[in-house]
């Protein structure tokens, strides 16, 4: 079946697809895995997931090669992500090969929807686990559901692979210091949500949260991590309270590969004056140059690229990943898998 999709125009939302793969745990296993074309799913009323936000979920990403084939990126780290995020809010692990086995099923069932090779467009995947019991009390539900389903998306940020302006508000935090933050769960998001209305609002793309106990360090960027380049260096924060990015970490060995040094430790603010690149990398953003960062409440700005251009190691980083993603390049670490 033709879709009338127009792939480079594509932005970063939901478009139907076909089919989402599910799979539901009950008496303490996993079932079979279940293929349906419904949009909805079935869940009570009292379930722990709408209550108290037993709701965790992944993000990657399936492109389509020069060579027409099918390439999945790093899918074994985001079902270990996955199993973190579960063990962090005392929920069933989905297991790996599960997860690989469903991600290839969501793909091929909607292959109509992968977008073409040189298109920048691509096939989101979007990994889902919830608690399904009907308690009120406070406590983990015995059942889950595990769903996938999957989406076209372009860029993240509408304009593609530009800088853009990011703001620090000290009065909102996205997680507490010893909380969620390094797990991919629901209540980060809506947590989030406060400060990145204010901040759209305001014409930033981002908030760059400061670490919650202190504000006195470099925490990351909205929905992706905080990298900055200085004196052929890598610095990327270390914290508690920010989520492994799985594409940073990706990036940190490219970057080595590079010959840049990587520093991966504590960043106190005040040495925004320092860098020379700074950016945020996530699955959604892949690497998104900033432009600029206003300190909200300090009345103090930071400029990292005066022309509209990305700064040169940023670029060179984001085309030897996205070489790598496409198939393009070849991968040398074993992070591409293949669908067939
Ligand atoms: N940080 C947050 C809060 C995110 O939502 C994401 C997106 O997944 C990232 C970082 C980047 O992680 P990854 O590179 O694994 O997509
Ligand atoms: C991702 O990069 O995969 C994300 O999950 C970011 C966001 C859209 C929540």
């Amino acid at each position: 079946m033709e879709n009338d999709v127009k792939w480079s125009e594509l932005s970063f939302g939901y478009r139907k697809t076909d089919y989402n793969v599910r799979c539901f745990y009950r008496n303490g296993q996993w079932g079979e895995l279940e293929i349906s074309s419904s949009e909805v799913i079935p869940i009570h009323m009292s379930a722990t997931c709408l209550h108290y936000g037993q709701e965790a979920f992944e993000g990657l990403k399936v492109f389509r090669g020069k060579d027409g084939k099918i390439r999945v990126f790093r899918v074994d780290r985001n079902a270990q992500r996955l199993q973190s995020s579960a063990r962090g809010l005392v929920m069933a692990e989905f297991p790996t090969a599960k997860f690989e086995e469903a991600v290839g099923k969501a793909v091929k069932l909607n292959e109509r929807f992968i977008p073409p090779y040189g298109s920048g467009a691509s096939l989101y995947i979007r990994p889902l686990l919830i608690g399904m019991s009907a308690f009120v009390g406070v406590k983990p539900s015995e059942e889950y559901l595990f769903l996938i389903f999957v989406t076209p998306v372009g860029p993240y940020f509408k304009t593609g692979f530009k800088p853009v302006p990011v703001c620090i508000m000290r009065s909102f935090d996205r997680a507490a210091p010893q909380g969620t933050g390094c797990y991919k769960v629901g209540g980060n998001y809506a947590a989030s949500l406060i400060a990145g209305q204010k901040a759209y609002e305001k014409g930033y793309a981002a908030v760059l949260y400061l670490d919650p106990r202190e504000k006195l360090y470099l925490d990351e960027c909205g929905p992706a991590n905080f990298l900055a380049i200085r004196n052929n260096t890598y610095i990327t924060p270390a914290s508690n309270s920010i989520l492994p990015s799985i594409t940073n970490e990706s990036l940190i060995q490219l970057a080595a590969d590079m010959g840049l040094k990587v520093e991966r430790r504590p960043v106190p603010v005040s040495e925004l004056d320092s860098f020379e690149e700074t950016a945020e990398c996530g699955t959604a953003a892949v690497i998104t140059p900033i432009s600029r960062i206003d300190d909200l409440d300090e009345n103090r700005s930071w400029v990292y690229s005066k022309d509209g251009k990305p700064g040169p190691v940023c670029e060179k980083l984001y085309k030897r990943l996205s070489a790598i993603q496409t198939g393009d390049a070849p991968d040398p670490y074993g992070w591409v898998r293949i669908i067939e």
